[in-house]
């Protein structure tokens, strides 16, 4: 079989990969030039697991293979993915330009019969555009070419995302003729047959499942900030709490863990697309919008301890900060949760030295020389008047509380992740608050 992946971030590339990786002909397209030339010499955009080798490996038996021009890549090709970008609009509607644009190029170009397969997350509603778009350049051209559409919304997660497209819980195809699911069912034959289902279905319901899917993510982790924040008050531990309820089946132990809020490039732009589609449609998503604003707090609550502990003065401070992408395993930091607590802390005339373990070139395109980004974790802590933990890098787990204590200065840690026990930070001296646990009261 052969495929055309076009957009090759995150999605396009993992996912392009992957197809490559199980003897598929895949040539992922781009419009970034320099992308697809660094790529060629095996140079990525991203960071990710065991992603780099498995390009180079299938780079060099040409299975992957790079270019910039779409036009030229739909020849003889069975399905086409689209797999660009789908930023939050004004408003807030996930913005199809780029999926758009794509359907009018392959409507421009194409030759024979190909499926037209949308693997970005769009709203409900997309493929019927995309089949559009086609048709009227088709028509444009006056020529009948036959092709079909469909939607395959992608669940990979960064920082796991190999592994997740490789072994998925489960594929989601929306589509609506039987040529386009005997393709797909040959497309993901290798993955089925190794017992990770294909769940056919209309095109909407595929379109809507993403959308569920990340916005019940979203909620568990809103939910449980929401507890925790109340534990705090009432002088419960959010840890005892998450492990009662988690333990329930019906809940399970996942994405109850709060934090700092959650980012990155998918559950705040899929929130709000949600949110939107059924503002467009006359429905109100009322749990949905707290989910929102819930999040929106919760980035500000490790920066509004700190002003609590220094009685509202952070003038002339310096912190140090473990942690900028905005989950471990990334160098993702769209929405980062660690950029509100920098701009808060600056903001308050504090200065800030931050170390991250591949996040550090995306903060510094991010922040330029706003903060010092330095490469080594202790480093950070000397003269620092505080460690602030801000994602759950696994060295941020057990490190030496011999150092951290000998180098900083401030004997204060505001762990955004609950790593850390609070009876071994208080036996080392250190005031330590987590997010809701019984906080330690200056
Ligand atoms: N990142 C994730 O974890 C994830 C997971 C599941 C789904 N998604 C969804 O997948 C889609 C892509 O996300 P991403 O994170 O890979 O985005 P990204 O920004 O990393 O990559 C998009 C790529 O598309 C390219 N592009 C834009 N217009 C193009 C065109 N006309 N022709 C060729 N290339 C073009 C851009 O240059 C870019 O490299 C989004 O809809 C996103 O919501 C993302």
């Amino acid at each position: 079989m052969k495929i055309t992946m076009v957009g090759t971030g995150y999605v396009g590339l993992v996912t392009g990969s992957c197809f490559a990786e199980v003897g598929i002909d895949v040539t992922c397209v781009d419009i970034d030039q320099q992308k697809i030339e660094n790529l060629k010499k095996g140079i990525l955009p991203i960071y990710e697991p065991g992603l780099e080798e498995m390009v180079k490996r299938n780079h060099e038996k040409e299975r992957l293979n790079f270019s910039t021009e779409l036009s030229k890549n739909l020849d003889g090709v069975d399905v086409v993915f689209g797999a660009v970008g789908t930023p939050p609009d004004e408003d807030g509607s996930a913005d199809l330009k780029y999926v758009l644009g794509v359907a009018h190029e392959v409507g421009q170009n194409m030759k024979d019969y190909l499926l037209m397969v949308t693997k970005s997350t769009v709203p409900v509603g997309t493929a019927e555009k995309v089949r559009t778009a086609i048709q009227e350049e088709l028509d444009k051209r006056g020529v009948n070419i036959p092709f079909d559409v469909a939607s395959n919304p992608e669940f990979l997660k960064e920082g796991a995302a190999v592994d997740d497209f490789l072994k998925p819980d489960r594929i989601v195809v929306g589509l609506d003729s039987d040529k386009a699911k005997n393709i797909m069912e040959k497309l993901y034959k290798p993955f089925t047959m190794n017992g990770h289902p294909v769940i056919f279905m209309d095109i909407v319901s595929a379109e809507m499942t993403k959308y569920a899917a990340n916005s019940m993510l979203a909620t568990k982790i809103s939910f449980m900030n929401d507890i925790a924040n109340l534990c705090e008050i009432v002088g419960a531990d959010v840890n005892s709490v998450r492990k009662g309820i988690g333990s329930d089946r019906r809940i399970g132990p996942y994405f109850i863990y709060p934090g700092t809020g959650y980012g990155g490039s998918c559950f705040p732009k899929d929130v709000k697309a949600l949110i939107m589609t059924a503002d467009k449609n006359g429905y109100d998503m009322e749990v949905l919008k707290a989910v929102e604003n819930v999040n929106e707090r919760q980035k500000s609550v490790l920066f509004g301890k700190a002003m609590n502990y220094f009685d509202g003065n952070l003038k002339g401070k310096t912190f140090a900060i473990w942690g900028l992408a905005f989950k471990p395993q990334t160098d993702d930091m769209r929405e980062a949760p660690s950029l509100v607590i920098i701009k808060k802390l600056l903001a308050a005339g504090a200065k800030v030295k931050a170390y991250d373990p591949v996040a550090i070139k995306e903060t510094r395109r991010i922040m330029g020389d706003a903060i010092q980004l330095i490469d080594d974790q202790y480093e950070t802590l000397i003269d620092a008047d505080g460690l602030f933990v801000v994602t759950e890098w696994p060295e941020f787990k057990f490190p030496s509380l011999k150092i951290i204590d000998k180098l900083l200065k401030g004997k204060v840690v505001f762990d955004g992740r609950n790593i850390y026990n609070p009876e071994d930070m208080t036996a080392f001296g250190f005031d330590y608050f987590g997010i809701g646990r019984n906080a330690k009261r200056k």
